[in-house]
Order: C-alpha cells, then sequence, then structure tokens
C-alpha cells in the first residue's frame, strides 16, 4: 500500500465521521472548491448546468445530494426533489431521448430507516421512474457502501419488471463484481461500471492496482454481452481500452457510453463528444454536498492540497 492510497483510506474514514462532517460543513470552505464538483444547491442549477453540458454535445445524468436518509419526512422530500427536476428538465426540453437522466441513491429516498427502509426506498424511487418514463428519460440506481449491494440490486431487479430501462451500478473493486457482470449482461441492459468510491475492506474489495485489472476483467464480459455499457472512469488506459473492445465487438456508438464527473477532466469529456462518442456527464446538486465532496477529494491527492488551503482561506 503506497502513500496515495493512505491518504485515500483515511478520508474516508473521515468521510463517514459526523464530528468532522459538522466541522467542515461550518468552515468557511471556498466556494471555488465545491462549485468545481456540485452543480448548485436547487432544481435551476443543475438544469443551467445540464443546457450548457447539452451545448458541447455532452448528455447528464443528474444526482441530488444526499444519503442515509433515516426520516421518512426527509426521503419524500428527496423524492419530491427528483420529481421537480423531471418536470424542470421536460420544460427546458432536456429530457427526451434520455438526454439528462436522472441517477437516485436508495439511502437518499429512504432504505436506512429502520425496519421497512428497502420498501420506502422502492416505492420512492418507482414515483421517480414513473415521471422518468413519462418524460421519455431513465434512472440510474447509484451503488453505496457493500452492505448494500445484494438490497439495491434486488431493488433493480424489481423495479425492471416494470421500467426494463433502469440502470444498475457496479464497483469494480468488489470481488463479486465479474460475476455480477455476466448476471447483468442481457439484452437492453444498462450497466454503470466504476471503480467504486467507499472504503471497502480487503476481505470484500480489490485493493490498489488489482481495481484496475477487474475493471478490465468486468469491461470484457460487459462489452462481449448485449446490454448498454456505460464506462464510467477518467482513467485513460481504461477509456483506450474500452474503445478497443468496442470496435472489437462492432458495436456501434449509440450501443455504449462513456461516463465522467463534472468537474473531472473536463476537457477529455469534450473531445471524447467530439469524436463522436456518447459522453454523460453526472452533475450532483444539492446542500448536503459533504459525503460526495470528501469522495472526490480521496480520489486525488492534489485535491486535497487544494481543499486544505481553501478551508485555511488562502
Ligand atoms: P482514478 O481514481 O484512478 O482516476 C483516474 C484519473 O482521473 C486520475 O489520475 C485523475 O487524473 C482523474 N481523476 C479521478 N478522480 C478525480 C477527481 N476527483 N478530481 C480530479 N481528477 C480526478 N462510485 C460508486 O462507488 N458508486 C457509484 O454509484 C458511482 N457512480 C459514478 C458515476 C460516474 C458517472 C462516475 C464517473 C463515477 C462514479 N463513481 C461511483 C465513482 C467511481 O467509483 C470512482 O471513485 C471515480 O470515478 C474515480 O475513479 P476513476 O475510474 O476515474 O479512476
Amino acid at each position: 500500500m503506497d502513500a496515495s492510497d493512505l491518504l485515500r483510506g483515511a478520508l474516508l474514514q473521515l468521510s463517514e465521521s459526523e464530528t468532522v462532517r459538522s466541522a467542515v460543513v461550518r468552515a468557511p470552505v471556498s466556494r471555488a472548491v465545491v462549485d468545481r464538483y456540485v452543480a448548485g444547491e436547487a432544481v435551476p442549477d443543475a438544469v443551467g448546468v445540464t443546457g450548457e453540458l447539452r451545448a458541447t454535445n455532452r448528455l447528464a445524468t443528474i444526482d441530488h445530494l444526499g444519503e442515509d436518509v433515516t426520516d421518512r419526512a426527509q426521503a419524500e422530500a428527496a423524492r419530491d426533489t427528483y420529481l421537480a427536476l423531471v418536470d424542470a428538465l421536460t420544460e427546458a426540453d432536456l429530457a427526451r431521448f434520455g438526454a439528462a437522466e436522472v441517477s437516485v441513491k436508495l439511502s437518499a429516498v429512504g432504505q436506512s430507516i429502520p425496519g421497512d427502509g428497502d420498501a420506502i426506498a422502492l416505492e420512492n424511487v418507482r414515483a421517480i421512474c414513473e415521471a422518468a418514463d413519462r418524460a421519455g428519460t431513465t434512472v440510474t440506481i447509484d451503488m453505496e457502501d457493500h452492505t448494500r449491494t445484494d438490497r439495491t440490486l434486488e431493488a433493480v431487479r424489481e423495479l425492471r419488471a416494470d421500467f426494463p430501462w433502469v440502470g444498475a451500478v457496479l464497483q469494480a473493486y468488489l470481488h463479486r463484481t465479474e460475476a455480477d457482470c455476466r448476471d447483468l449482461a442481457g439484452a437492453g441492459s444498462r450497466v454503470r461500471l466504476c471503480k467504486g468510491a467507499y472504503n471497502e475492506p480487503s476481505s470484500v474489495a480489490f485493493q490498489g492496482g488489482d481495481v484496475d485489472l477487474s475493471y478490465v476483467r468486468c469491461l470484457k464480459v460487459l462489452m462481449a454481452g448485449e446490454g448498454y455499457p456505460m464506462v464510467a472512469t477518467h482513467d485513460p488506459r481504461l477509456v483506450e481500452i474500452a474503445q478497443a473492445l468496442a470496435s472489437h465487438h462492432q458495436r456501434s456508438p449509440d450501443s455504449y457510453e462513456f461516463q465522467m464527473l463534472l468537474g473531472v477532466r473536463a476537457g477529455e469529456q469534450k473531445r471524447i463528444a467530439d469524436r463522436g462518442h456518447q459522453m454523460r456527464v453526472y452533475v450532483p446538486f444539492g446542500a448536503d454536498w459533504y459525503g460526495y465532496l470528501v469522495r472526490r477529494l480521496a480520489e486525488r491527492p492534489a485535491n486535497v492540497r487544494f481543499f486544505l488551503r481553501s478551508l485555511a482561506g488562502s
């Protein structure tokens, strides 16, 4: 394990500390740090950023920030924000043909509520899927830490009975994921493959360079399958390998897509779109940016220096 792996682990652990969270959220963090990765706090901010992305031929998947909600009213409020978002996208003519879709974390819409959390989350996300269906767009269910993988994939399976276009997310760092790719590589199955952003133990997850090797194995399965792979990475080597595999399997440009996060490698996003590939940007918005931001900082040590400088107000 090298120094950046240690830093990443320490940061991800901090992201789970309530004391650190409240100190950082109250600190005069420079808006520049948050603004780089987050579209703003309200629905019109997300729609505005999505419109700008469309102007450079990029698609969007929009996430309302929030996770680990344990209160039913809050979970319903998150659902209602998604419903307002889908309406606003329709109004701005950004939803049709999936130009802008939404990404939802089940823990934001009730999965963590003790007792019947899974059922509450499913009911809320179903309402979001119904709205997306009417608007002509899609929903992708984000993947959280490994304790939720089975429950999340089960929810995807249930939703797909009515909305076959619901997207799943698989994390290449988990030992189980290559097998999950085989299960989910069937016709029409939308699967976003990412490396994985949580602090996972070596009992369930590959560490260091082994994550990239697993990503390639998973990509091979998805690209050879009949589904719709969504290649979510900023890693130039993996983007190149994905392109080579797509050509090898004679996939047309509309049978897969690349995905990157808002604020990360924007120049490369435009270049990929300009080369005629589908390029979708993950656009988070909302006031609850802390957990998301710390995961982004953990991905790149240089970001931590930027963040600490801004905390110091320099
Ligand atoms: P890696 O972290 O190795 O980065 C490769 C290169 O990209 C870096 O060297 C750097 O140049 C650049 N880079 C990467 N991250 C950066 C950052 N934050 N700031 C600046 N530069 C950066 N995870 C998860 O667990 N569940 C999920 O549902 C999702 N959903 C999701 C959607 C989309 C569209 C994307 C792109 C990613 C996710 N992720 C996710 C996050 C994912 O698991 C992973 O943590 C990040 O994408 C970073 O991994 P890379 O594949 O980019 O490689």
